[in-house]
């Protein structure tokens, strides 16, 4: 068995975010903004693998946000997409996302199990309850208004998905939501579970993620206000006799001099913005999702269009890797990064932020 990246509670864990989606994080309109093809994602799969990032998360994404670029029109299938990528890989972890509502526990259990077999112990699952009503639309599915039923259904869900982990053996299951007969899992996956991201904003989700996840996504917009969040959500797992790490989300620009970043930030996110986009995924955001706090919302439709709400990493490799140190300071226990263009752009922080971040003693 190989070890799971996502494992080492040694070190500030990084990532990458949304590389099988079209255009990303970005939502821009320039020529370069991401190809999210199959050749692209193996390609940038390989170049992370080799230089120890610790994972890859997709997002899950039935229709697209509209706007010129119909951001997140295109999306590869997380589930396959992680296949492929442990087969192809050898050390980095690879997660699937997976909505509740659209995915039936018991295939999304050997699903996963099977991944995990085909990387060796290296795969992860991150839980979507729902958020997003245009897409259940467009998916025949109803999303509940309240979240109580939206975590109550995906409590129920996870719970099954345990229960076929935790043993081979046979069993009925006779739940609100779900009614099995003579149901089984096998094959198991290699540790019997696998690692759990959830990305909660909610009252009734961070409940949801407290008990069930071993990692908590939530955006980075106030520091201050970060580190007062961590403490809570680590202590309201604590109380349940959990640890739950808190990860978040950055957008990298990183160049050689200040004012080359700052100038393809401008040129990216201002200038060739997709605003129609951006002010889609805003409007959602708000109508749907408490992810993002309500009150702030407003004040990041810029962020919004740089890297998707994200934590900006704009700026000279020192910069961006006391960037990363500032994550670090306020307790997050990880980051995911994206590019314009992964590919392009990884190679670049590699060289001159990773080894920063080595001789901080983070990595
Ligand atoms: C890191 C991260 C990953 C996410 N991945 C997805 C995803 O793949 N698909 C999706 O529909 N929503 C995704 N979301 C959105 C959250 O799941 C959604 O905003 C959350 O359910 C809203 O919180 P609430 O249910 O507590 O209101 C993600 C959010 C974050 C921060």
């Amino acid at each position: 068995m190989t070890r799971n990246m996502m494992l080492a509670d040694y070190r500030f864990l990084l990532g990458t975010f949304s590389s099988n989606c079209s255009s990303g994080m970005s939502v821009t309109k320039v020529e370069e903004r991401w190809d999210n093809s199959w050749a692209n994602n193996l390609a940038l799969g390989h170049l992370l693998d080799e230089a120890g990032i610790d994972f890859m998360l997709p997002i899950a994404r039935w229709i697209g946000y509209g706007g010129e670029t119909d951001f997140h029109g295109g999306v590869l299938e997380t589930m396959t997409w992680a296949a492929g990528l442990l087969a192809s890989t050898k050390t980095i972890s690879v997660f699937a996302t997976i909505h509740t509502a659209a995915n039936h526990p018991v295939v999304v259990a050997k699903q996963i199990a099977t991944i995990d077999h085909i990387g060796n112990g290296r795969a992860g699952l991150n839980i979507v309850a729902g958020w997003n009503k245009p897409e259940y639309e467009a998916l025949g599915l109803t999303l509940p208004d309240d979240h109580e039923t939206r975590y109550g259904y995906a409590q129920e869900w996870f719970d099954v998905v345990r229960k076929l982990w935790a043993s081979k053996d046979y069993f009925d299951w006779d739940g609100a939501y779900f009614k099995l007969k003579g149901v089984h899992g096998d094959p198991l996956p290699v540790r019997g579970s696998v690692p759990i991201i959830n990305a909660a904003g909610s009252p009734q989700g961070r409940e949801f993620a407290t008990d069930n996840a071993n990692f908590l996504f939530t955006p980075a917009i106030d520091l201050a206000r970060s580190t007062e969040e961590i403490r809570e959500l680590k202590d309201q797992a604590k109380a349940k006799g959990r640890k739950v790490d808190v990860l978040t989300f950055s957008h990298v620009i990183c160049r050689p001099t200040e004012e080359e970043a700052l100038a393809y930030l401008e040129h990216t996110a201002k200038t060739h913005a997709d605003w129609e986009a951006v002010d889609n995924l805003v409007r959602l955001q708000f109508a749907h999702a408490h992810s993002f706090p309500h009150d702030l919302l407003a004040l990041i439709r810029d962020r919004f269009a740089m890297g998707h709400g994200g934590f900006p990493l704009i700026g000279t490799p020192d910069q961006v890797a006391e960037g990363i140190l500032s994550l670090h300071r306020a307790g997050f226990a990880g980051t995911t990064l994206s590019f314009v263009d992964y590919v392009k752009e990884f190679p670049y922080f590699r060289d001159t932020v990773l080894p920063k971040l080595d001789a901080a003693g983070i990595r």
